[in-house]
């Protein structure tokens, strides 16, 4: 096997940039951009969706090799595991080897939707997949394209956001075409995502620990399963002592070209130390964009500035982070980006924003 394998890693870095990537309007034509999507994953190809929340890479889920050109394209390290996505509930009797009492309740609420649940595997999963783990992560996508492309497919289709590894994922399909045209021969346009960042992660057990905060909240988890922890790292960098219960923590996310300095404190503190450094990146020669909420513009008009949403219902801000970080992130030298509270749909976006940052925030109320 693992001598096919070499081949299939061999031939696919020969073929990496030549082949043509077809964009097919999914909305438009729903049916014949699934079906043909359906027929390349079952014969080992891969195919990138639109989800509620990110474009994904998808292939099939059971298929060792396919898995293997993910990793490939993507240039993603093998031993971040990939989450499969299924069409029905009753598909993770298949991939998991039980169906805990909470995950049951949390897919009768939560699926489909933005909440990928990790539990333990059965011998169907390729370890390729988990990266040796004996856990799988599963999700239902919500999106109707999602679900239709894996009915078609037939498969559980493995699926990690369909950016090349360390930049910001997707949201729409141009953004999939600027990382991965010319590698792919498929993306199905649905338009861009509304949630615009990746799903919550929750691993279950005694207590569940939520590896990844998303659209689906601790709060909201929480309503229905009871107490769930946090990982102690969605707020800061995995210190080397603290073990990566998800591997993907391990590695530098979101990283826009752009230098990323967050800045947190009271409205007005936080302004004021915005445009200090402003002015001071400007003094020398640095071209600054501040990403901020509606909330704080009065104070950075005159600026070069854009604005993500609103700070008081965090999902709109969430919506367009990835966006702009793609975006501006190639047009300036510095973005100054106004933190928020780590509250509600607020973790993930702070979760999301240190990490773009490496972690390099100011609190102006100090
Ligand atoms: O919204 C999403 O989840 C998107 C769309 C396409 O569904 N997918 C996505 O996949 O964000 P990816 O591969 O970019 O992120 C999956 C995360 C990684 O951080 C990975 O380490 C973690 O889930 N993960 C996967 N399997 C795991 C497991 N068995 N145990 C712990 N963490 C796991
Ligand atoms: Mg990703």
């Amino acid at each position: 096997m693992r001598s096919r394998l070499q081949s299939v890693q061999r031939a696919l870095r020969m073929n990496s940039k030549s082949m043509k990537t077809q964009v097919l309007d999914a909305k438009s034509n729903p049916q014949a951009g699934t079906q043909l999507g359906g027929r390349i994953i079952r014969d080992g190809g891969l195919v990138v969706f639109p989800t509620e929340t990110v474009y994904g890479l998808g292939a099939n889920g059971l298929s060792e090799e396919a898995v293997l050109r993910i990793f490939e394209v993507k240039g993603r390290p093998q031993d971040n595991p990939l989450i499969l996505h299924v069409c029905r509930k009753s598909d993770v009797r298949e991939l998991w080897d039980t169906v805990p009492g909470k995950a049951q309740l949390l897919m009768d609420v939560f699926w489909p939707g933005p909440l990928t649940l990790v539990h333990r595997k059965t011998d169907l999963v390729p370890d390729i997949v988990t990266a040796g783990l004996f856990t799988v992560a599963l999700r239902m996508p919500k999106n109707k394209t999602a679900r239709a492309l894996i009915k078609a497919a037939g498969v559980p289709v493995a699926a990690p956001s369909a950016n090349i590894s360390g930049r910001p994922s997707p949201t729409t399909a141009q953004h999939v075409v600027e990382d991965l045209g010319g590698k792919i021969p498929l993306i199905l346009d649905g338009g861009p995502c509304e949630v615009g960042i990746e799903s919550t992660v929750l691993l279950l057990g005694s207590p569940p620990v939520l590896l990844r905060p998303g659209a689906v909240t601790k709060e909201m988890l929480e309503a229905v399963i009871g107490q769930i922890e946090l990982h102690k790292s969605l707020l800061k960098p995995l210190c080397e002592t603290t073990q990566a219960a998800s591997p993907g923590m391990k590695y530098t996310h979101y990283a826009p070209k752009a230098k990323v300095i967050v800045v947190k404190g009271s409205p007005k503190r936080m302004a004021g130390r915005v445009l200090e450094l402003y002015a001071m990146f400007g003094a020398s020669g640095k071209t600054c964009v501040i990403l901020c909420s509606s909330q704080s513009e009065p104070f950075f008009k005159g600026k070069e500035y854009a604005i993500l949403g609103n700070r008081d219902e965090p999902q709109t801000l969430n919506a367009n982070l990835f966006s702009a970080l793609r975006e501006y992130g190639e047009k300036a030298d510095v973005l100054l980006c106004e933190g928020i509270s780590a509250e509600g749909a607020g973790l993930a976006f702070m979760n999301r924003l240190l990490r773009a940052a490496g972690y390099l925030c100011l609190d102006a109320d100090k």
